[in-house]
């Protein structure tokens, strides 16, 4: 029956304080992806060759719970916390305990600590420290439409862009809308984290205004988890741009009310065919939290027939 006597409590209390003060430094990282299994080392190599009977080897977790406890060639469950039991498996060979099911919540500071039992009682021989982080990669992202549209010209379309379920916090979000050139745009990005497992769900949203630059427009969205990793992208949603149905609406633009820009609009009046199109220089493309600012109007556009300008106030 394997129990650990005062003044093993004592120790390892010694030994936690004693390590909080060293760890900065050479941090050691281990790796674990949400809901699988971590392997937690201890990179203990046995040099005397003890018997599995002379040693007492236990992991201890943030708040100095204890994980797991081999004690004298057996499992010693007495000190073990209730959040580790039934999820950890010891490797007697390497020493590497197995954490399954990992959750956020289980990131941390870890230590293996090894004593050996001799005829003086329990001596610490070999102590290691290592960080532990949780990853969970984020669902693929996706683009929706939020407004049953056609991509007339002069409209303002809007998109959210969304990507659940990922740890940790991504960098940014972005979008690329190609046109004629492709241009990108930062995202504002809404972030909510889901009380249950602490994993986050992620939001922008894009509101474009479809000019008569290009006669289509793929608009693909874009999150940057972490800085050294390769962007995750949705499905490029490609839209053709069509123009206005009524020429008579046509006048009306939508956007610009919310664009805010409605200051003196240039309006460049083109024919093509019996189809007034109305594009303004003015008013930003797109409206999204963003560094870069959009491109104005392309002015490799050639309307055939050019007409006259005329400047309008705002309606
Ligand atoms: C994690 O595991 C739980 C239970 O096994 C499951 O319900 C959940 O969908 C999993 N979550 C992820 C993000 O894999
Ligand atoms: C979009 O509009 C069409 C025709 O007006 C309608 O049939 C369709 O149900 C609408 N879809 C959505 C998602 O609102
Ligand atoms: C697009 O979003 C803006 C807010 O950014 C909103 O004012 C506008 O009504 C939306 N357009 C449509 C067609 O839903
Ligand atoms: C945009 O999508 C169209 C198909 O809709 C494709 O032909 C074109 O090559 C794409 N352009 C770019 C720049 O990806
Ligand atoms: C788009 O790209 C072309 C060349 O690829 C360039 O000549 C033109 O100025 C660009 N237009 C804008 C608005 O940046």
């Amino acid at each position: 029956m394997g129990t650990m006597g005062c003044e093993n409590i004592l120790l390892m209390m010694f030994m936690l304080s004693d390590m909080l003060s060293v760890v900065s430094a050479t941090e050691i990282k281990i790796e674990a992806f949400f809901n699988k299994t971590a392997k937690l080392p201890c990179n203990f190599k046995n040099p005397q060759n003890s018997s599995p009977e002379e040693l007492v080897i236990f992991w201890q977790g943030h708040k100095d719970d204890v994980l797991y406890e081999f004690y004298r060639g057996k499992e010693n469950l007495m000190y073990v916390h209730s959040n580790y039991i039934n999820r950890t498996k010891l490797n007697p060979n390497t020493w590497i305990l197995q954490l399954q099911n990992v959750q956020i919540m289980d990131q941390g500071m870890y230590t293996c600590f090894v004593q050996h039992y001799g005829s003086k009682g329990p001596v610490v021989i070999h102590q290691f420290s290592f960080q532990l982080s949780v990853l969970a990669p984020f669902s693929k992202p996706e683009i929706i439409q939020l407004d049953n549209k056609t991509a007339e010209i002069g409209d303002v379309l809007n998109f959210s862009c969304s990507a659940n379920q990922g740890y940790p916090k991504p960098q940014k979000m972005y979008w690329k809308i190609e046109t004629k050139n492709s241009t990108k745009y930062l995202g504002d990005m809404y972030v909510f984290q889901d009380n249950t497992n602490q994993l986050y769900n992620v939001t922008t949203i894009l509101s474009l205004l479809i000019n008569d630059t290009s006669p289509w427009i793929n608009i693909t969205c874009l999150i940057q988890t972490q800085e050294s990793m390769e962007p995750l992208a949705s499905e490029t949603m490609h839209l053709k741009t069509q123009p206005k149905e009524n020429p008579d609406s046509s006048f009306l633009i939508p956007g610009l009310v919310i664009a805010g820009a409605i200051s003196a609009v240039l309006c460049i009046f083109i024919l093509i065919g019996r189809n007034a199109c109305c594009a303004t220089r003015e008013a930003p493309n797109v409206k999204a939290e963003n560094t870069e600012h959009p491109k104005e109007r392309d002015e490799a556009l050639e309307p055939m027939n050019h007409g006259s300008c005329e400047k309008t106030e705002d309606r």
